[in-house]
């Protein structure tokens, strides 16, 4: 048995009294399937490390298969590690030579359930949790049997734990496959792993061996959105101290954009440059695009994630400043500085303009124009 985890958990008592329940009634004899799901860095894989570990103290026995998404895996992965870690090598021969066919294929059904019988023989001994970490990177064939598994073993000692990233939507997630999750998680329960709150933050930092400052938490709460891997990311690189944003961190966030287009993210440069979406004929007016495309491009990042309402202030805006920051680094000076002097022109003209809110938000964007 592997020794304590590295990353102590913080926080996620919800979602491990709900994880306990469901453990205890597969334990005994009602198995069932909870998906964990949410943005890249939320936490997924180490709160399932967390339910596998407490799972082994109550004596069940794990199998842990991840999908991959480099391409170039056999149909069904992660199934054939799975299967091998229970030690049902026929089982695995089976898979082998699975070809990805249509839904109605019958040779299929027989094949899943065969793979059927073997788990719940495995479950008939001790009680099983199985994880399927980033299903979004797996087949739909894949999905197909964990549905068909979390169905036929209802009545076993297995819990099935699949987690998948939320931003699906993006360009590389096939629309099969998106099918095929939320038809999986219809069947289950859904647990949806949001940001870390202020008090799980200042756990993290105090563990990080930073003395934390009050102020410090909530920038750090503001920047990250409680993202446990920005949140870590943030202190290692110091970010408290005012340095760029990491290049590591960078990177992982605008790999979040990649499927918005040329005009779409430079409305989104402007929704980071005002600093909320707030009145969509600002947006419009600012970039220049017209309000039905900001409208479009507000939704579509909403579903993504990547647009929330502040917890404290209910503006909506970036989930985190860090994204906003990232977005706003990664644009041409010149092109950031007509975009505050656009700002500050469009806010003077607006009714609103005397209001100290409006001279404040004036005064900012005309001295980074002035910048
Ligand atoms: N509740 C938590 N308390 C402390 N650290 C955490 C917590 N959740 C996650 N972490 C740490 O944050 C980092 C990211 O977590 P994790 O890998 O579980 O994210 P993920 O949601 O699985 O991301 P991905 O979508 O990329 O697979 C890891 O270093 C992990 O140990
Ligand atoms: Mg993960």
């Amino acid at each position: 048995m592997p020794g304590p985890h590295p990353t102590p958990l913080v926080g996620r008592a919800r979602e491990l009294d709900v994880l306990e329940v469901a453990l205890d009634s597969a334990s005994r004899g009602f198995g069932g399937l909870v998906a964990l799901t949410g943005e890249a860095g939320i936490g997924k894989t180490r709160l399932a490390e967390e339910v596998v570990a407490r799972a082994c103290e109550l004596g069940f026995v794990p199998a842990w298969g991840s999908g991959w998404p480099e391409g170039g895996s056999p149909p069904l992965w992660p199934w054939q590690d799975i299967l091998e870690q229970l030690g049902d090598a026929e089982a695995v021969r089976v898979l082998d030579g699975h070809a990805e066919r249509d839904a109605l294929d019958p040779e299929r059904f027989a094949r899943f359930r065969r793979i059927g019988q073997a788990v719940a023989k495995a479950a008939s001994e001790r009680p099983l949790i199985i994880v399927v970490d980033d299903a979004q990177a797996t087949d739909r064939g894949a999905l197909l049997l964990a549905r068909f598994l979390a169905r036929s073993l209802h009545r076993a000692k297995v819990l099935l734990l699949v987690t998948y990233r939320i931003d699906l939507g993006s360009a590389a997630d096939a629309p099969e496959v998106v099918d095929a999750l939320v038809d999986l998680t219809a069947d289950g329960t859904r647990l949806e792993l949001r940001g870390l709150d202020e008090a799980d933050v200042a756990e993290v930092v105090s563990r990080s061996g930073r003395p934390p400052a009050a102020s410090d938490l909530a920038a750090l709460r503001q920047l990250t959105g409680g993202n446990p891997l920005l949140v870590h990311e943030a202190l290692a690189a110091g970010v408290l101290d005012h340095s760029p944003v990491p290049s590591r961190v960078r990177r992982l966030l605008l790999s979040r954009l990649a499927p918005f287009g040329e005009a779409e993210r430079s409305i989104l440069v402007t929704v980071a440059v005002l600093g909320a979406t707030g009145d969509e004929n600002l947006v419009a007016a600012v970039s220049g695009a017209s309000v039905a495309s900001v409208r479009a491009v507000c939704e579509r990042a909403r579903s993504a994630g990547l647009l929330r309402p502040d917890p404290v202030s209910g503006h909506e805006g970036f989930a985190h400043g860090l994204l906003r920051d990232a977005l706003v680094e990664q644009e041409d000076a010149p092109v950031l500085t007509a975009m505050h002097r656009r700002a500050a022109d469009e806010l003077a003209a607006l009714p609103s303009a005397s209001t100290p809110e409006a001279v404040t938000r004036i005064a900012h964007h005309r001295a980074l124009a002035a910048a």
